[in-house]
């Protein structure tokens, strides 16, 4: 017995060798890969969507790489050098969010190189499609990026990816394509399976332990009726999401995982933000089998988070964003889930809408003033609207008017004026 055992070890482990070497020569991305990546994309109205703003949020193993080389000389291009990037420390040995916008063909696909050691392929689709209930240019999926996920060996899994569609339409996730130039290298897993309509991946739980890469298209359709027999109700466009999943051994039960406490903003809820303003919550988790080692975020470049706090199975953190003049784009998605030494929470995702403005009425002005602000309105910009019964929204702050313009003063300590500190000025 003992003899048999002695012979049969050796060949164990050269077999383990050489599965090893074939996942390494099949996946030449390991090791250097990006541990997530989307792009949002935005078509530019000025040349008829031929071309479009890209805003990448890449996800890099190890320590941050530099951003040097994204940025082309002459390229309308903008790298996001936040003060505290979104980093991680599981799994592995941790991550980084790197963030960078670019101006780029509407049909897109490049390997890009992110600092020293991780390269990646990307492939976009927006070719432009004007919208014909409104004239206007299609805009594809926004798709929010997950930290890293984790799974254990024998423990299924479902992940809910969350997408939005500023134009309402149907969207649909679909594994990338190599054969339509979508992804180079990218082995379908028989343990990862998609529902496609709904955007659920779900993880079976027979796998090896190991980090495996997951390559999807977003995309959107016009919806349609299902009576109606359209057969080929093609996609008007097409946005990558690569994630990566990290499957690991554990002992521990399957149910245990980490929940986000009922404070904690609801999956897929919107924020709409003004300018200038600033939103503000509250991440919890409660869990009782492991003490939250981190609650890792991926969200907008200069998004504010706390110190964990944590006190016995209870975790928490506080985001904060303030609206400055920016560039982004108008859907900013927020991804956070806690991890513990062995566990992950589910991924849960929310949405912050920067609320687009309406330009403000020609003859408009706007005088600071050292312990307050004066505001002019011509009152032709405020028709059917009873001036005597206009105020602010405290009615201590005076308004007064003439026949041709109305004047707010309003108090910088007091009307409800809020001050807020943007990083746009320490950056100038
Ligand atoms: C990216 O790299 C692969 C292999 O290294 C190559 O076949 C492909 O043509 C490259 N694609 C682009 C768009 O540069
Ligand atoms: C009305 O008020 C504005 C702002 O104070 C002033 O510039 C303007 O001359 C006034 N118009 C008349 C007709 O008094």
């Amino acid at each position: 017995m003992l003899g048999a055992w002695t012979r049969r070890l050796p060949l164990l482990s050269l077999v383990l060798v050489l599965v090893l070497v074939v996942v390494l020569v099949l996946d030449p991305t390991s090791g250097a890969s990006t541990l997530g990546l989307t792009v949002a994309v935005v078509p530019l109205d000025s040349d008829g969507g031929q071309t479009v703003r890209a805003h990448f949020t890449s996800i890099s193993a190890g320590s941050c790489p530099s951003l040097s080389g994204l940025c082309p000389e002459g390229d309308d291009c903008l790298l996001h050098r936040t003060s505290v990037p979104f980093t991680g420390t599981r799994p592995g040995s941790g991550w980084c969010v790197r963030q960078w916008q670019r101006t780029v063909s509407s049909r897109y696909s490049a390997n890009v190189s992110l600092g020293s050691d991780t390269e990646f392929y990307v492939s976009l689709n927006a070719t432009p499609k004007v919208r014909a209930n409104s004239g206007r240019l299609n805009q594809p999926v926004f798709v929010a990026l997950p930290p890293p996920l984790r799974a254990r060996v024998n423990c299924p899994h479902h992940f809910h990816l969350s997408v939005k569609d500023p134009d309402g339409d149907k969207v649909q996730c679909r594994f990338a394509r190599p054969e339509r130039g979508e992804c180079l290298s990218c082995e379908r897993r028989p343990f990862i399976e998609l529902q496609e309509e709904k955007c659920i991946l779900f993880f079976t739980g027979k796998a090896a332990a190991g980090q495996y890469f997951i390559h999807l298209m977003v995309e959107d359709l016009i919806p349609v009726p299902k009576i109606s027999h359209v057969t080929n109700n093609s996609p008007l466009s097409s946005v990558p999401l690569h994630l990566s999943l990290t499957v690991e051994e554990s002992s521990t039960s399957c149910t245990d995982e980490p929940l986000a406490s009922s404070e904690t903003p609801a999956e897929d809820s919107v924020m709409f933000v003004l300018p200038y303003e600033q939103i503000k919550f509250n991440i919890h988790y409660i869990s009782e089998a492991e003490s939250v080692s981190e609650v890792a975020v991926v969200g907008p470049p200069e998004l504010y988070r706390t110190d964990l706090t944590s006190v016995g199975p209870l975790a928490a953190l506080t985001v904060s964003w303030t609206r400055s003049e920016n560039q982004l784009a108008r859907l900013l998605p927020i991804c956070f889930v806690a991890n513990t030494n062995s566990l992950q929470s589910e991924p849960r995702c929310v949405w912050l809408y920067q609320r687009e403005m309406k330009v403000l009425p020609s003859g408009t002005e706007l005088k600071c003033g050292k312990s307050e602000m004066t505001l002019v309105l011509p009152v032709t910009s405020l028709s059917n609207i009873n001036l005597a019964e206009l105020q602010l929204n405290s009615p201590t702050c005076p308004v007064s008017y003439n026949s041709t313009h109305l004047t707010a003063s309003i108090s910088l300590s007091g009307c409800g004026t809020k001050t807020v500190v943007t990083s746009l000025f320490l950056e100038l």
